[in-house]
């Protein structure tokens, strides 16, 4: 028995998801830019799709943009923002340490263009304080983008009073709820935020299929030019299946996530707690009240994390070390070193993710495994490994 416990990294696909996504392809192919009777059905569906999305994140369909991902909509709204804006003045951007590469990156990529960008300070709770968003503000800021939910270690940052702080100075505020969308209520009204990123693949939709909100009024540059898909905003034909495969996820998702939450949430407390117990030597990163129900990032001390993950994975267990982009390499996790913990809790820290399919047996498995499994690593490590 294999036992997933990955799913920040991504999820399977629902068979429901699976079906709507076959018949886009074998079916429903028509491009729905076109007049006749095919491309009019497919138009249909993708306005069900659109309006499946809207509804997970309490928007209207009409602010919904379609993009191949998290990662297009985090570039489609930092760097839409920050170019439609450019020409009132504002060179300055704000961000966070703690962020997925697909914000961190972009801000790199605009400093080189000679925008100014700030890295709000973060301790360890993971949690951004508003009142060092407060000071790093500036008449000169012009777009602040900081995460819903993290993907790392599954704090929830109080987006609603970042946003209005963001909002007293003037500046655009974009969220990535690309780790909080499907597994905690996403609101776009409540939060008062401007631009919202989510992507399919983590709530049991398909990879390449994403979207960003985008609040009616707000003013951003399109990346792709092109036609006149996606009201202009994003040219290119329609990733039907993919679209229509993100439609249903997004539906499943809104029925399921409340009793999903609660259950996953006592699941996760049930391995926590017990590696807690069990394992010496561990501990939690990061603040455990304000996080998604699914995820724990706990620090093995005296322990390297990918030898954990590699043993884990030979006993049919996978986890991860932080994100996926940055797993198979010994670099260590960007997120906790920001959060300011000292070098060795960054290379010794576990990502356990839970989702659909995880049970209390296979959680009892896996902290069932651990002990030993830390024991033998701490043993072979012998004095050579890193200590506190
Ligand atoms: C917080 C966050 N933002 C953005 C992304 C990128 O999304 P995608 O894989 O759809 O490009 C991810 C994926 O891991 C993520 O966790």
């Amino acid at each position: 028995m294999r036992i997933y416990l990955d799913h920040n990294a991504t999820t399977p696909v629902d068979p429901l998801v699976l079906d709507a996504m076959t018949h886009a392809l074998a079916e429903d192919f028509g491009n729905p830019s076109s007049v006749h009777h095919f491309g009019q059905r497919a138009k249909a569906r993708l306005d069900e799709a659109r309006g499946a999305v809207a509804s997970l994140i309490g928007a209207e369909p009409s602010e919904i943009v379609f993009t191949s991902g998290g990662t297009e909509a985090d570039n489609f709204a930092i760097r839409g923002a920050a170019e439609a804006l450019e020409p009132t003045g504002r060179r300055h951007l704000i961000t966070s340490g703690i962020e997925h590469e697909a914000v961190i990156n972009t801000f790199k990529a605009l400093a080189r263009r000679g925008w100014s960008t700030t890295l709000l300070p973060m301790d360890a709770t993971g949690i951004v304080a508003p009142d060092a968003l407060r000071d790093a503000l500036t008449d000169n800021t012009a777009l602040v983008s900081l995460m819903h939910a993290n993907n790392e270690i599954g704090t929830v940052q109080p987006v609603a009073s970042l946003a209005a702080i963001a909002h007293e100075r003037g500046a655009v505020f974009h969220t990535d709820a690309v780790q909080s969308a499907g597994k905690i209520p996403v609101d776009v009204r409540a939060l008062g935020v401007d631009l919202l990123s989510i992507s399919a693949h983590k709530f049991y939709g398909p990879k390449g299929i994403g979207a960003l909100w985008i609040r009616r009024g707000t003013r951003l540059l399109p990346l792709l030019t092109g036609g006149r898909h996606e009201r202009s905003r994003r040219a290119g034909t329609e990733n039907m299946p993919g679209i229509l495969g993100m439609g249903v996820a997004a539906e499943l998702a809104r029925k399921k996530l409340v009793d999903e939450g609660i259950r996953l949430a006592v699941l996760r407390d049930r391995l926590e707690q017990q590696i807690l117990t069990t394992v010496g030597r561990t501990v939690v990163n990061g603040a455990p009240e304000q996080r998604v129900p699914n995820t724990t990032n706990i620090s093995f001390d005296r322990v390297e994390a990918e030898s954990l993950l590699i043993a884990l994975d030979l006993d049919g267990v996978a986890v991860s070390t932080g994100s996926a982009c940055s797993s198979g390499t010994l670099e260590p996790s960007h997120v906790l070193r920001a959060m300011g913990l000292p070098v060795h809790r960054t290379q010794n820290s576990i990502r356990f993710s839970l989702g659909a399919a995880n049970t209390e047996e296979q959680i009892d498995r896996v902290a069932g495994l651990l002990p030993r499994v830390v024991e033998k690593l701490r043993s072979l490590a012998g004095a050579s490994v890193r200590t506190s």
